[in-house]
């Protein structure tokens, strides 16, 4: 049994029954679930969690279940302690949070699971979503494992790495010719349309709290504690502002003390709608055009942008935009200092670290969680000048040979 009561108006307050809906009746913000946190507080303790099986549904109480969930293993990703990028970047206490190690290899099968649960209950038999790559691999998965139908909606320019690992589950894939926003849009008709289950649509309030896992796995994993700064990767702003909802709950239930964390969100500079927005000081997020390799988190009107400005401001955090170039960077120091390849966000979100670090924002001895949410198999182009094997003949004489010559020429 769960303890999600409705679904509440983000804005006016306004409830409705627990249902396939994701915007207000009266003024079309954004629905989300709201608890019976009284009678949660007296079920959950720190006991009852860590006796859970180690995957997203150990917080079964926290998220809104009732049956039989669909789970591929999801979640309780490491955290580690990244003492060579910390030292690198000036930080002595930085955690990584691996989450390239989920199923379909990105943070998405978390509020896929807890989605495609809820499409279940309702009895949907297809679903479906708009999606930059990484969430239309784990709506397929999901729907597999479900023995649902499922109709993937994707940006034609989707990168080639991903599209495997997305058709091997067998859902129908649609490449429409036009940006994230406009797939989107159209999505918003055909949900109108069809009786499916659109998992970031007409299910988004419960896809939107799968993603507070990362917040209480990083708090359990830190000892039952929130992070002084976190940092991670900002798109429709979604994630980012569930994983602070997430300490905070842990922090309504009594399981951490007062969350004092600073919250910065990292985009691709050519894509940073909401860091636009913080830097000149606007409650606005103005809609841009996408133009970044980070394809994974271009888009340009990001619906819960507002949401996600409103944490980096309230939590005394902020907001960085990388180039392309620094994202790179960042994906190769990330792969040289820690062994960890995350794809191009993870190569964002440790350029906007670096930033954040260099300009005094975070400071030394700070404990700084970082977010890698996707994996780098998914986007290989991006450094794929690093693969520069030595061609050899298969002799000891044409290995020393090469290796001579590559000592002679190699600077230092
Ligand atoms: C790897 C990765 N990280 C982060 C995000 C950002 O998610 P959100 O739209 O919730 O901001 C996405 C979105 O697709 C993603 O694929
Ligand atoms: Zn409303």
């Amino acid at each position: 049994m769960s303890y999600a009561r409705t679904l509440r108006c983000r804005k006016c307050g306004r409830e409705y029954p627990l249902g396939p809906v994701n915007l207000c009746d009266f003024c079309f913000s954004p629905l989300e679930v709201n608890y019976d946190y009284k009678s949660m507080a007296k079920d959950v303790s720190v006991e009852k969690i860590t006796s859970g099986p180690s995957s997203i549904w150990r917080y079964r109480d926290l998220l809104p279940a009732n049956d039989e969930v669909v789970d591929l293993g999801t979640g309780f990703t490491p955290l580690t302690l990244a003492a060579n990028l910390g030292r690198e970047l000036g930080l002595t206490q930085l955690y990584l949070k691996n989450d390239c190690l989920n199923p379909t290899y990105s943070f998405k099968d978390r509020a896929v699971s807890v989605a495609v649960t809820k499409a279940q209950e309702f009895g949907f038999t297809t679903l479906a979503c708009a999606s930059t790559g990484n969430l239309a691999a784990s709506v397929a998965a999901h729907a597999a494992k479900a023995g649902l139908k499922a109709y993937v909606f994707l940006t034609s320019d989707v990168e080639p790495e991903k599209l495997v690992g997305i058709a091997v589950y067998n859902p129908t894939m649609v490449a429409v010719e036009g940006s994230y926003d406009q797939v989107n849009r159209l999505c918003g008709k055909i949900v109108e349309k069809y009786h499916w289950g659109f998992i970031n649509i007409n299910l988004r309030p419960y896809y939107a709290e799968g993603s507070k896992t990362l917040g209480f796995e990083v708090a359990e994993q830190l000892g039952w504690r929130s992070p002084d700064c976190i940092v991670a990767p900002a798109a429709s702003g979604l994630l980012f502002t569930r994983i602070y909802k997430g300490l905070e709950e842990l922090s309504l239930l009594g399981l951490i003390g007062s969350v004092n964390t600073h919250m910065y969100l990292a985009q691709a500079a050519g894509c940073s709608p909401i860091v636009n927005a913080f830097q000149v000081g606007s409650q606005h997020v103005h809609p841009v055009r996408p133009n970044t390799i980070a394809k994974s988190i271009a888009i340009g009107n990001p619906a819960d942008g507002y949401y996600a400005l409103r944490v980096a401001r309230q939590s005394g955090g902020g907001a960085c935009a990388v180039t392309d170039e620094e994202l790179v960077a960042g994906m190769k120091l990330l792969a040289q200092t820690e062994g960890i390849f995350a794809e191009a966000v993870g190569g964002v979100v440790i350029a906007g670290l670096k930033k954040l670090v260099a300009s005094g924002m975070i400071k030394r001895d700070e404990l700084t969680a970082v977010f890698l949410t996707g994996a780098g198999l998914k986007t290989q182009e991006a450094v794929a000048d690093v693969v520069q094997p030595l061609l050899i003949q298969p002799t000891p004489e044409s290995f020393e040979e090469v290796l001579g010559e590559q000592k002679i020429n190699s600077p230092g």
